[in-house]
């Protein structure tokens, strides 16, 4: 069943570059209510868990270097379809490929920095949300 809250981070490259309020903004634009979000910053052991899906892949290392040289920001979203939806609003994962009016098509700059973070299934948002948030502070 569908449980209408995604996982999001905006991913290290999005906050050097100084695009956490216009990704909340069209993050909130769309229709995403917030409910839970902070600033943080990645362990290598964080990021080896968190990408273990893509453990074997020949850019794991690129990415987990990528995602733990500086902070991110790590919020819990809701919204009626909220896993396919923000799929959608961020775009693909290849700016290149990225539809116009989406997240990465503005913010991301390759397929490796590319801005955000969407979680795939309503099974790995509840996972990634319990890795960065405890229950009191789902609001
Ligand atoms: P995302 O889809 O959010 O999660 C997996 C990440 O791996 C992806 O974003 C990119 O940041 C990264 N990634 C995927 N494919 C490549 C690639 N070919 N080269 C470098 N990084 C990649």
């Amino acid at each position: 069943m569908a449980t209408n809250r995604t996982f999001t981070m905006i991913k290290p490259d999005g906050v050097e570059n100084g695009h956490i309020g216009g990704i909340l903004n069209m993050i909130t634009e769309g229709g995403f209510r917030i409910v839970s979000m902070k600033l943080t910053q990645l362990t290598v052991a964080d990021a080896q868990k968190f990408y273990a899906v893509h453990s074997a892949r020949p850019f794991f290392g690129e990415l987990v270097e990528f995602m733990t040289r500086g902070p991110i920001v790590a919020a819990i979203l809701e919204k009626d379809n909220a896993v396919e939806d923000f799929r959608t609003l961020i775009g693909a994962t290849n700016p290149a490929d990225a539809a116009e009016g989406t997240i990465r098509k503005k913010y991301a700059t390759s397929i490796g920095e590319n801005a955000v973070h969407g979680s795939d299934s309503d099974e790995n948002a509840a996972i990634e949300s319990a890795f960065h948030f405890a229950g009191r502070e789902q609001f």
